[in-house]
């Protein structure tokens, strides 16, 4: 008879880079305790609460009408890379043409495609630690070697300089660079920004830089990477409109890119996805060229809500919490209860009925630090407050 044990077909070693995401796997926790009954406040999740703008989905609804539903191009429909470029260029003051840019179907969906165009097997990346859990997993299924670089306190929460003059060499493939940053709201300063690019320009190494999250800033210093025009050569741009329109489920984000990559991005779009929802590319133009009032309006909530619950916080004996400078999260010090990040958010979930997001889920210099959205109403970040501060009183 045939042994089945060793006949059985062997998944791809690499398929366990993928773990389970904080996020995701803190929500299944939480609804557990909701299906028991019991009232959990949510502050683990990454969208903000919301809706996505009424002409926004208008404009989805027209084009599904209109027959928009059917393939576009891989990289897109022409006016929307069109409507991209214009903004990138107005708002930069540089030059970006429809050709530099591919319309994703996420912005995690850019990040893979731009790692995918650089990442050889051993080639060094350079990323920011604690970081956006994706940009480590996916150097890792490529076969890259994951250089992390540490963002803490002590650096305002950007790149540590000198740990990262120390990784950079002319091994270094990429550096990824995420401003403002999740998990810590954190943004690089324009001096540091300048450092780097210099760097980048006297070496053979590429920079994907993140700024998702670059409409939602509270502070006038916030320069963005793609803005600098001697390295824009070798500069991938990623971004997307689930935060900044508060389209987290239409699955849509963009990639600029350097001139004379979009043929390959168009063959590698081609075979992975084939193509970004025709109706979401409508409405995303509708975003892009409409108005900015209600995205405004929800940054400004967020600056709000900020100042309130960093502030809350940080009357909390035992707790430390810097001022995010962008994005929502509020990213606590928790070290002087002497406990582990996912110790505290298990015991935050089940004492106070508050999920949470544990530091050490976006990487080693995570530990003791948790991530706390404020894109959630006032009303539960109040709430939220008076439990946590029940609770740690009992540890
Ligand atoms: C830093 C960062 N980059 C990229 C993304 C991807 O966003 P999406 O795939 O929804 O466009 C996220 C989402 O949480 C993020 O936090």
């Amino acid at each position: 008879m045939t042994n089945i044990k060793t006949n059985s077909p062997k998944l791809a070693k690499k398929l366990n880079f993928f773990k389970s995401a904080g996020s995701f796997a803190m929500l299944v926790k939480a609804t557990a305790l909701e299906a028991k009954g019991k009232r959990i406040i949510h502050l683990e999740s990454g969208q903000p609460d919301f809706p996505t703008p009424k002409h926004i989905v208008s404009a989805a609804v027209d084009a599904m009408h209109d027959g928009k539903t059917k393939y576009t191009p891989p990289l897109g429909i022409l006016p929307l890379r069109t409507a991209i470029a214009n903004n990138l260029s107005k708002k930069f003051q540089v030059k970006v043409e429809a050709n530099n840019i591919a319309i994703t179907p996420s912005g995690k969906t850019a990040i893979f495609a731009a790692l995918s165009a650089v990442i050889e097997p051993g080639d060094e990346i350079i990323y920011p630690n604690p970081g956006f859990p994706v940009y480590e997993t996916m150097i890792q299924y490529l076969g890259g070697k994951p250089m992390p670089v540490p963002i803490t306190s002590k650096n305002n929460f950007s790149f540590d300089m000198e740990i990262f003059r120390k990784k950079f060499s002319s091994k270094t493939k990429l550096i990824i660079l995420n401003s403002p940053s999740n998990p810590t709201g954190g943004i690089i300063p324009k001096s540091d920004l300048q450092i780097i690019a210099r760097m980048v320009r006297d070496s053979k190494c590429w920079v994907m830089t993140d700024e998702i999250y670059d409409n939602i800033v509270y502070d006038d210093n916030y320069q963005s990477f793609y803005s600098l025009d001697h390295v824009r050569d070798r500069t991938f741009l990623v971004n997307g409109f689930s935060k900044t329109y508060s389209m987290t489920g239409w699955r849509i984000g963009y990639l600029a890119a350097p001139n004379g990559i979009m043929e390959k991005m168009d063959y590698l779009l081609t075979h992975i996805v084939g193509c970004t929802a025709s109706f979401t590319q409508y409405a995303a133009m509708t975003a892009i060229e409409g108005s900015m009032s209600e995205p405004n309006h929800m940054v400004k909530e967020f600056k709000r809500r900020r100042d309130y619950f960093v502030g809350a916080l940080n009357e909390i004996p035992g707790i430390h919490c810097s001022l995010p400078q962008g994005a929502f999260y509020a990213w606590p010090n928790i070290k002087s209860f002497k406990k582990s990040s996912s110790w505290m958010a298990d015991y935050l979930l089940k004492e106070a009925g508050v999920a949470t997001l544990p530091g050490s889920d976006f990487g080693k210099w995570g530990e003791g630090y948790l991530r706390l959205s404020f894109a959630t109403s006032m009303e539960n970040l109040e709430q939220a407050i008076k439990l946590i501060k029940k609770a740690l009183a009992k540890i």
